[in-house]
């Protein structure tokens, strides 16, 4: 903790961010009036956020984004990570502009459905099928409906210490806000544990030929330990099973082929999106094709509804997608987001043990995901300090929810967000001190996963 010796660092910000005006203020109570929770993406929400946070994003461009009056940050988390590249990416706009003089939607299926599947597939090589979809949810529900289908099974097994997977009733219905679900779908999720193989050999043991799937992130805030992806996959195996990996996150960040190709452990059927397409709406189902197939017209036996959307393969999207795995085949983007994050990670762990805080106040998980931990004086998590620590970054110019970068963050942005946290750093310690609420603005944020306001 900081004592008064410690040096006080000043803002080190050269346009301090302005005020949030009336005119944003009202747009925002006006969100809430037509939106139920302001907006349509819960983890955009105003619970999510300290008080003086831009209520709106005007635009962006790389890392930078400026809000309704003005005010420019360093974004990090980049629509939900979705854009991997960087905001308005010129090889990625001036692909979809270029599309878009050619209509965006047919009676017939676009080329451009054809041409996306092979790059997808020559990026991400342990799949033979693709199909695409809008959200990152529809793949992941997709993929387990084809499991079912296909094992003749109802029970699926998910991964408990993962945030999430769907905002469909199988997994929402496992979590604390399942209002609207009926019990009949919430029996059918079970939970095992990550890194624990025999809360899944529990679950095969207790449902006997009645699990469909097996499906989880790969990897997440911690490693697999040497042999779990492989006992999980021998599991599935012998139990009969199919293995879902949900590479929403790790795919396209952690390596172009997702955490699969790091980790050599082939599921049959993968889920793909956010950086896909540098946030325009692409995800996708991936695996084999003997799987695949059950969704298609090349078989006799029972037909899946697999993936069917009138905006399924809007060809613009499609169009982002491409040009976006072209700009990671070609250059080292992968490389680039592990960097920048080690940057960020080494100059954040200095500045949080200088002020004595690094029990604290904490990043964590993989250079290329980094997210922040913000725990009180008993060291227990604290959504209190979590409000002091993002209010004081975006005091300082820095509107970070997560520490995840993009392809466009320069070492210069990285270098003054660490100058930012020195800052908001120092502001902590004070807070351990003198109590958090001499410090902060507003409420406090809120987990999204809750039953009630
Ligand atoms: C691991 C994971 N799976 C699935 C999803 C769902 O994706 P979408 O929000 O595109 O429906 C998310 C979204 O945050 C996710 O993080």
């Amino acid at each position: 903790m900081a004592t008064l010796s410690t040096p006080q660092p000043t803002l080190p910000v050269s346009q301090p961010t302005l005020p949030v005006s009336m005119w944003a203020r009202s747009l925002q109570q006006r969100a809430h009036d037509l939106i139920p929770g302001g907006a349509h993406t819960y983890a955009k929400g105003d619970d999510q956020y300290p008080e003086l946070a831009p209520p709106f994003i005007a635009y962006g461009r790389g890392s930078h984004v400026w809000d309704l009056d003005g005010s420019e940050y360093i974004e990090y988390g980049m629509g939900l990570r979705s854009v991997g590249l960087g905001h308005a990416f010129p090889a990625v706009i001036e692909a979809v502009k270029r599309e878009l003089a050619n209509g965006t939607n047919f009676t017939r299926p676009s080329a451009r459905e054809v041409e996306a599947a092979e790059v997808f597939l020559d990026c991400v090589t342990t799949a033979e099928m693709v199909k695409f979809a809008k959200n990152g949810s529809d793949a992941t529900t997709a993929a387990v409906k084809l499991a079912r289908a296909f094992t003749g099974r109802d029970y699926i097994a998910i991964c408990g210490d993962q945030s999430f997977l769907s905002t469909d009733d199988w997994f929402i219905g496992s979590t604390a806000i399942a209002g609207g679900i009926p019990r009949a779908v919430r029996e059918l999720t079970l939970k095992f544990n990550y890194n624990d193989i025999s809360s899944l050999e529990n679950l095969f043991a207790s449902h006997l030929g009645r699990i469909a799937c097996v499906i989880l992130e790969a990897e997440t805030s911690i490693a697999p330990r040497p042999g779990f992806l492989e006992e999980v996959r021998a599991l599935c195996d012998k139990f009969g099973a199919l293995l879902i990996f949900d590479e929403m996150i790790t795919g396209f960040r952690w390596h172009l082929g997702g955490a699969q190709r790091i980790h050599g452990v082939t599921p049959d059927l993968s889920t793909f999106g956010k950086a896909l397409a540098n946030g325009f709406a692409v995800a996708a189902l991936a695996g084999k094709r003997e799987i695949m197939e059950r969704g298609g017209l090349r078989h006799t036996g029972e037909r899946v509804f697999l993936l069917s959307t009138t905006h399924g393969a809007e060809t613009h999207s499609l169009v982002a997608a491409i040009a976006t795995m072209r700009v990671y085949q070609r250059e080292p983007v992968i490389d680039t987001l592990h960097s920048r994050g080690e940057r960020l990670r080494n100059g954040f762990e200095e500045v949080a043990r200088r002020h004595g805080i690094h029990d604290y106040l904490q990043v964590r998980r993989k250079s290329c995901n980094l997210i922040f931990a913000t725990t009180d004086l008993a060291l227990q998590p604290s959504q209190t300090y979590r409000t002091l620590f993002m209010q004081e970054l975006i005091a300082g110019g820095i509107l970070a929810p997560s520490f995840v970068v993009s392809y466009s963050h320069t070492e210069r942005d990285i270098d003054r967000t660490i100058d930012v946290v020195d800052y908001a750093a120092s502001v902590y310690a004070r807070a351990l001190d003198d109590g958090p609420l001499h410090y902060l603005n507003g409420c406090q944020v809120k987990p999204v996963f809750r039953p009630f306001n």
